[in-house]
């Protein structure tokens, strides 16, 4: 069978009408179905796992990067609001590095709109930082390829650095022993998938669309640091990751699901194994989760993955997606709920467009 991608994964070009020093990126979150949880390394962003995702064609995030040659420090918006505090100092930081890069003294006025709830467990991390490495790769006239933007989009978020790609991506933790620089073997590539045949679906359940107690970042070095769950569920990523680009290849959606949900299910467990417990999955969770389950016993390929937040993706056919989204529409009663199937690669294009 013909490996097939739906979206283009090459390197963005610059959009007609970017001007030097100005440009606007636009990128779709990812929901991984074999989980990155866990750094080795906080500074570089250097996970001690490979992961997998698929990029959805759904809640894109738009940054415009222009450069603000009299400006003493950066200007950085959020729909419209200045951003405050961490979420502000992490955006500085990653311009500090792009400018650093660039060897540019010169600040930059960001403006980032979301479509996703912004701190929910959905994944604005990937896209805000996949689209800030496009446009201020751009705007500071770095020329990185898809590569060395995934790269850099790592240092901002880790899954961000999958988001850069189209349809499904594998983020390399690269090698801890190999020698040489770490950053380089670090990096998300495209993963060839019949998607066609694949016919794949995440359907998305807003159960909770508020900001979560602890952030994804902190639960997850807590988690390194005390869980004894931690290194068992590590190995067994590894061979799940296996199983899961396997699954991929035969464009076998009940293997690709049955390896997400214990791949989810397993991660959640080392979290609830950490000392403190970080427990993300609410009743609402679970509420879903029984009505996955439902489905499965009437026959429907339906398969749960949880990030660090309470609301659940349901990977199923997309013929069948509509079926699915009314179920779980039951159960979470007062969430929303949306399809998405996969999407675009992250790309330049023009600030009014
Ligand atoms: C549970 O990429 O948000 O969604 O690198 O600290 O910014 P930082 O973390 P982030 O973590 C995402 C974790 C996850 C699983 C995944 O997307 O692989």
């Amino acid at each position: 069978m013909a490996a097939e991608q739906p979206t283009a994964t090459t390197r963005p070009r610059p959009a007609p009408g970017s001007a030097a020093g100005d440009a606007t990126a636009v990128a779709h979150p990812n929901i991984a179905l074999v989980k990155y949880w866990g750094k080795r390394d906080e500074q570089l962003v250097l996970p001690w796992t490979d992961s997998l995702s698929m990029t959805l064609d759904v809640f894109p995030t738009t940054t415009r990067v222009r450069l603000d040659p009299g400006a003493g420090e950066d200007t950085v918006t959020l729909d419209g609001a200045p951003l405050e505090g961490e979420p502000r100092r992490r955006v500085t930081a990653f311009l500090d590095l792009v400018r650093e890069r660039a060897g540019s003294p010169l600040r930059a006025v960001v403006d980032t709109r979301n479509t996703v709830p912004t701190g929910a467990g959905l994944a604005s991390s990937a896209s805000g930082f996949a689209a800030l490495a496009t446009a201020a790769d751009a705007a500071y006239g770095l020329g990185l390829d898809a590569t060395g933007l995934s790269r850099l989009a790592r240092r901002g978020s880790g899954s961000a650095s999958r988001s850069v790609f189209g349809g499904f991506a594998i983020w390399h933790a690269g090698q801890p022993d190999r020698g040489g620089d770490p950053d380089l073997g670090s990096y998300a590539e495209p993963v060839p998938v019949p998607v066609a045949a694949l016919d794949p679906a995440l359907v998305v359940a807003v159960v909770d669309a508020g900001p979560k107690a602890v952030s994804s970042r902190e639960a997850m070095r807590r988690t390194v640091a005390t869980s004894p769950l931690y290194r068992p569920w590590a190995a067994s990523s590894q061979a799940d990751l296996a199983e899961m680009r396997e699954a991929l290849r035969r464009a076998d959606l009940d293997a690709v699901g049955e390896v997400a949900e214990r791949n989810a299910l397993g991660m959640h467990a080392t979290m609830l194994a950490a000392r403190p417990a970080v427990r993300y999955l609410s009743a609402a969770t679970l509420t879903v989760l029984d009505a996955v389950l439902e489905l499965r016993r009437a026959g429907v390929s339906a398969w749960a993955t949880m990030d660090a937040g309470p609301n659940v993706k349901v990977l199923c056919r997309r013929s069948e997606a509509d079926r699915v989204a009314g179920v779980v529409r039951e159960a979470v009663r007062g969430g929303s709920v949306h399809i998405a199937g996969p999407g675009p690669a992250a790309r330049l294009r023009d600030a009014d467009a």
